[in-house]
């Protein structure tokens, strides 16, 4: 999660953030360690689904006129797979980032299901219930531009979430646009680029690259 706000241990985050029906502001975090003061607000917990499914978030905003800058959704890749490091290009210097723990036991998201009964589209109506909740809780959000980003497995998310918002739109996401980053997409496609990938940056010989295209 390369998009990642400055310093920051997500487990200092979680602490104590139970389920809560109104937003949490957090402070300090412990293990910051930066020259720079946390100089934005944050905000993280937990949102209920109907199915009693509770869903992690945290909410980073902007640094600066977060009233006026776009709402930013990331979800990150394969289940379990979050790091967060300092990052002098983090994104919440112009935007309001809000990282959101899909699909289930993600960390701090956790599930009631049988893990077996998930698949992408549960997942995805998991997501545009919890962006629901989300805008009632955090209401000034309603119609700022809205975009979803993410990397990896992010790769089926993206899709199948933007498929469904311009199918059944919520009222109050204005979608903007995506960006996935090291999309998992189609094994055969994937797979190809790869080759690409590693012949493009040296890794492999042009013999070896023929050979494999062949
Ligand atoms: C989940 O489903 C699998 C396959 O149907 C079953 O073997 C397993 O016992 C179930 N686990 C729970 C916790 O229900
Ligand atoms: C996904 O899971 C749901 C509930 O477990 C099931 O009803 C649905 O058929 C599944 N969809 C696919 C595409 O497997
Ligand atoms: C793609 O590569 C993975 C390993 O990286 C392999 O498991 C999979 O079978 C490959 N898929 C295809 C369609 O070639």
């Amino acid at each position: 999660m390369s998009s990642s706000v400055v310093s920051m241990v997500l487990g200092a985050v979680a602490v104590g953030a139970l389920f809560i029906a109104t937003p949490r502001k957090l402070g300090e975090l412990p293990g910051y360690d930066d020259v720079k003061p946390i100089n934005f607000d944050h905000y993280a917990g937990r949102i209920q689904l109907q199915n009693d499914q509770k869903m992690f978030y945290w909410l980073v905003e902007a640094e600066e006129k977060a009233a006026q800058a776009p709402l930013i959704l990331w979800l990150n890749g394969g289940p379990g797979y979050l790091s967060v490091k300092k990052n002098p290009y983090s994104w919440n210097r112009h935007a309001n980032m809000l990282y959101h723990e899909s699909p289930f036991e993600v960390r701090f998201s956790t599930t009631v299901l049988n893990a077996t009964e998930y698949n992408d589209s549960t997942t995805t109506a998991r997501a545009v219930e919890f962006l629901r909740n989300f805008l009632k809780l955090y209401p000034k959000y309603n119609n700022q531009p809205f975009y979803i980003t993410g990397e990896c497995y992010a790769g089926m998310y993206i899709p199948w979430l933007v498929d469904s918002l311009i199918k059944t739109p919520i009222p109050g996401i204005n979608l903007a646009g995506m960006a996935i980053g090291n999309a998992y997409t189609d094994q055969d496609i994937d797979n190809e680029s790869y080759i690409d990938y590693y012949y493009t940056h040296g890794f492999i010989s042009m013999k070896a690259y023929t050979a494999i295209k062949s």
